[in-house]
């Protein structure tokens, strides 16, 4: 296991690539078991999840080939096998997405439940709800879903009972064989779901909708050989442009989308960053240390719960005290205590952080438990003074592609050393 070591206090100055979405790209590999024909997918991101889903898919019997660092041709033809084991499953909840297209075109699908995750139960009840409602049976038995179809599926009137977007997109996977129309009332609205959806139409589904929170498909369908273009990350332009918020720096990010911010570019504006669109992507910048100030997250358009640890960093040394509230997830503040550990001032009340700000931070070891709280410790320990030792790396590897290599290229001072 690797350990990143930081040292603080460098103004960030330069140019970052914004690689394509890991979580359109993970929708978007478990789609390609749907079709007969081949999907050929450009833009994905170097990064560990999307390489599992690639190895998820291929244990199905997807042939992959893997035509270089970004692009990956997925042909489902010969896939067969419907059995998702828990080895597989608990290393990455999102393997879950293969369920929907196992059990729409195959008539029976077997995926171990995911078990627990660090942020959260993240039970994967509205997935089956879903599946049931187009026609299969689904039971879950000895820590597996198992879940039937032989029949076919039926199209139907699918109301959410939240706007998941895992659950959204299973239900517009799974609908692409049911015949007639199916509609999907409360759906997710993230980009992602947008960009699945461009996906399955270039692979010939018929689908509307998709982006707002009333989605209908047509099925069944009548599959075509494709190629598709993931989406840029929004999440890792969010972090980077809150990199160079606290570190109060400016950073061109070059292929990030400011519409994909939504509510985040609105916050930096507000505590005093600037952001604007340029013809390669978008430029942020801030001059002065920022202001505090409260956030809660919320579904799409609403303040990302995947770039709340980020926030909470920059709040850490923001001019103010703040309340930062978590509304998606029932535990994403294990970031906290490794904060507290550099000196921020932060209080936990249920699903509130009260945060003040403090003038420094200082550097010190601290511990990666998941993805996004990796890359807060990351961004508060390019603010800090002394040196951070981020260990347990591999939670960023998931996530983020060339991270270090990125930020030393635009001034940061990071090694990545053997634990
Ligand atoms: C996706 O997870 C993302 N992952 C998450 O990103 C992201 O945080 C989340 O959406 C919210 O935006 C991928 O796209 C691979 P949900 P997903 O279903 O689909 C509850 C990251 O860091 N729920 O919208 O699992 C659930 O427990 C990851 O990149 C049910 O109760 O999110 C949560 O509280 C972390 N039953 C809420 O809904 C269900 O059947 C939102 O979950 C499904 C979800």
């Amino acid at each position: 296991m690797d350990k990143l070591q930081i040292d603080g206090g460098r103004r960030l100055e330069g140019t970052i690539a914004i690689a394509g979405a890991k979580n359109a790209a993970l929708p978007q590999i478990a789609a390609s078991l749907l079709s007969p024909h081949a999907l050929t997918l450009t833009n994905l991101p170097q990064v560990g999840d999307v390489a599992n889903m690639l190895s998820v898919v291929g244990r199905h019997g997807v042939a992959v080939n893997v035509a270089g660092p970004h692009t990956a041709t997925l042909n489902a033809g010969p896939a067969n096998h419907v059995e998702a084991p828990y080895d597989l499953v608990r290393k990455m909840r999102a393997t879950v997405l293969v369920l929907g297209p196992l059990v729409a075109r195959f008539g029976r699908a077997r995926v171990s439940l995911p078990g627990g995750c660090a942020i959260g139960a993240r039970p994967i009840d509205l997935h089956m709800k879903v599946l049931a409602q187009l026609g299969a049976s689904v039971a879950v038995e000895s820590g597996y879903i198992v879940a039937e179809a032989l029949s076919g599926l039926a199209g139907a009137r699918i109301v959410l009972a939240s706007p998941s977007v895992g659950a959204t997109q299973t239900a517009m996977m799974a609908a692409t064989y049911a015949t007639g129309e199916t509609e999907i009332v409360n759906a997710a609205g993230e980009p992602e779901v947008a960009d699945l959806a461009a996906c399955l139409a270039a692979m010939g589904a018929n689908i509307e909708g998709a982006g707002t929170h009333r989605i209908a498909v047509q099925g069944p369908t009548n599959w075509r050989a494709a190629r598709h273009h993931t989406i840029p990350d929004r999440i890792e332009a969010g972090t980077y442009a809150m990199a160079a918020a606290i570190t109060r720096g400016h950073l061109e990010l070059t292929g990030a989308r400011l519409e994909h911010l939504g509510a985040l570019a609105q916050m930096l504006e507000t505590v005093g960053a600037r952001m604007w669109p340029t013809d390669r992507g978008l430029m942020v910048a801030c001059d002065g240390r920022v202001a505090a100030a409260d956030i809660s997250t919320e579904p799409y358009p609403g303040f990302p719960t995947d770039l709340q640890a980020q926030y909470m960093a920059l709040m850490a040394v923001a001019d103010g005290a703040c309340a930062i509230r978590e509304t998606i997830f029932e535990n994403r503040f294990m970031h906290v205590p490794e904060l507290v550990r550099m000196g921020a001032d932060i209080s936990l009340r249920g699903s509130t952080a009260l945060v003040r700000g403090r003038t420094k931070l200082v550097g010190a070891p601290v511990m990666a438990t998941d993805l996004r709280a990796s890359v807060c410790l990351v961004l508060a320990g390019l603010a800090a003074e002394g040196q951070t030792t981020v260990s347990r790396v591999y939670h960023l590897d998931r996530g983020y592609e060339d991270l270090a290599r990125k930020l030393v290229r635009c001034g940061a001072a990071i090694r990545r050393v053997p634990e």
